[in-house]
């Protein structure tokens, strides 16, 4: 069975581990410092890096270091994983779904316009399975209303933006996942870039119990923290995988275009395009079930039979009964629902051969065969 996805780890990384396990050192020490520093110059040079132990963490961090809290309105995407609104809710502000472009699979812009009121104080964009959302719109709407952009990079780590440079590079809060899925890992793990001195310190004592030392080694603790430092187990292995991310991403980029190439045109199936930059992280397609007078599991297990593993990225989030609970329902995101009901997310990591992909593509010419088109 080919899985959706699967983590490309080699001898080095082992290696990588073995040392640190020798070292005596295991919790956050020179490895995370040396990660840290990395990811910087990966980004370009110009922001800070702070690693955490998800990327759930770092957006956490990223929002509290941002002052956002009880009252204030955070603009998040409709349809993500759900860590996107949960961070908002966990730190007491209340999420604002906008719907978002059925393709791109990005928030709607115009729609975060319409969704702002006086309570909004951040728009936190996604870069969908690593495309990067449409940022420029959103920075001069955050610039003309005082507001925070913090991304939500966690599935975009080597995604490229308009003029060349990585997301996570433009200095505002980004926030990445090394999640086992995504393109390179730390097991579990994340990141945070931001060019801004004060907001990293910030950052800083909030992923470490909210201490803080002084030159003369004095402690305080003036505000709340958790417990959110990366260890540097997972630093060692993300050292090792940074160093192939470049590779991993360009064959995701030969397997995503061998898709484009290959995959059956059919009216029930919608494929998502290429741009300027993508990533892959996912190949995410729509499929109308309902048009090919079949159910998403009984689909999933066709392909199943003939060895395609599948994936389901993501359900709509305002219709989980939590956010229901805001006053959200059926009909609010059309794009979104649509999406969650249609989604499938087909195998793509930097192992597939392409003889796999054929056999993708082949499992879904034989299912849509004989079917209207
Ligand atoms: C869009 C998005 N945001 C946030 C997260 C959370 O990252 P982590 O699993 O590292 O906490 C994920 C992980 O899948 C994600 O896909």
């Amino acid at each position: 069975m080919l899985p959706f996805t699967r983590p490309t780890l080699g001898d080095e990384e082992k290696r990588a581990v073995s040392d640190v396990l020798s070292s005596g050192w295991l919790a956050t020490g020179p490895k995370v410092a040396a990660f840290e520093g990395a990811l910087a110059d990966y980004l370009g040079g110009g922001v800070d890096v702070r690693a955490f132990n998800s990327g759930t963490s770092a957006l956490e961090a990223a929002l509290i270091a941002g002052g956002v809290g009880p009252g204030d309105e955070v603009i998040v995407p409709a349809m993500s994983f759900v860590a996107t609104a949960n961070v908002v809710k966990r730190v007491g502000a209340t999420p604002v779904f906008v719907d978002v472009d059925l393709v791109s699979r990005n928030l709607s812009v115009s729609g975060a316009e319409r969704a702002l009121t006086s309570r909004t104080r951040v728009l936190l964009p996604v870069h969908f399975a690593g495309r990067a959302a449409d940022l420029l719109p959103l920075h001069q709407l955050a610039k003309e209303r005082g507001l925070l952009v913090i991304e939500d990079a966690a599935q975009a780590i080597g995604t490229r933006f308009g003029d060349g440079h990585r997301i996570g590079g433009s200095g505002n809060p980004v926030c990445f996942s090394f999640h086992p899925n995504k393109n390179m890992t730390t097991i579990e793990g994340g990141a945070l870039a931001c060019s801004d001195g004060d907001f990293i310190r910030r950052v800083e004592r909030v992923r470490f119990h909210g201490i803080e030392r002084d030159a003369q080694g004095g402690v305080d603790v003036s505000e709340w923290g958790g417990k959110m430092n990366l260890p540097d187990v997972g630093a060692a292995i993300g050292l090792v995988q940074l160093g192939r991310l470049e590779a991993f991403n360009w064959r995701r980029k030969e397997l995503a275009e061998g898709y484009l190439a290959h995959m059956p045109r059919h009216g029930a199936l919608l494929l998502p395009e290429d741009a300027p930059g993508h990533s892959w992280h996912m190949f995410c397609v729509c499929v109308d079930f309902e048009m090919l007078g079949t159910t998403r599991p009984a689909f999933q297990e066709r392909l199943g039979s003939l060895g395609v593993g599948t994936g389901i990225h993501y359900p709509a989030m305002h219709l989980f009964s939590l956010y229901r609970k805001l006053g959200y329902g059926p009909g609010d995101f059309p794009h979104a629902e649509r999406i969650g009901e249609q989604t499938l997310t087909l195998p793509l990591f930097p192992t597939m051969t392409d003889q796999d992909l054929d056999r993708v593509c082949v499992a879904f010419a034989t299912l849509l065969q004989g079917t209207e088109s």
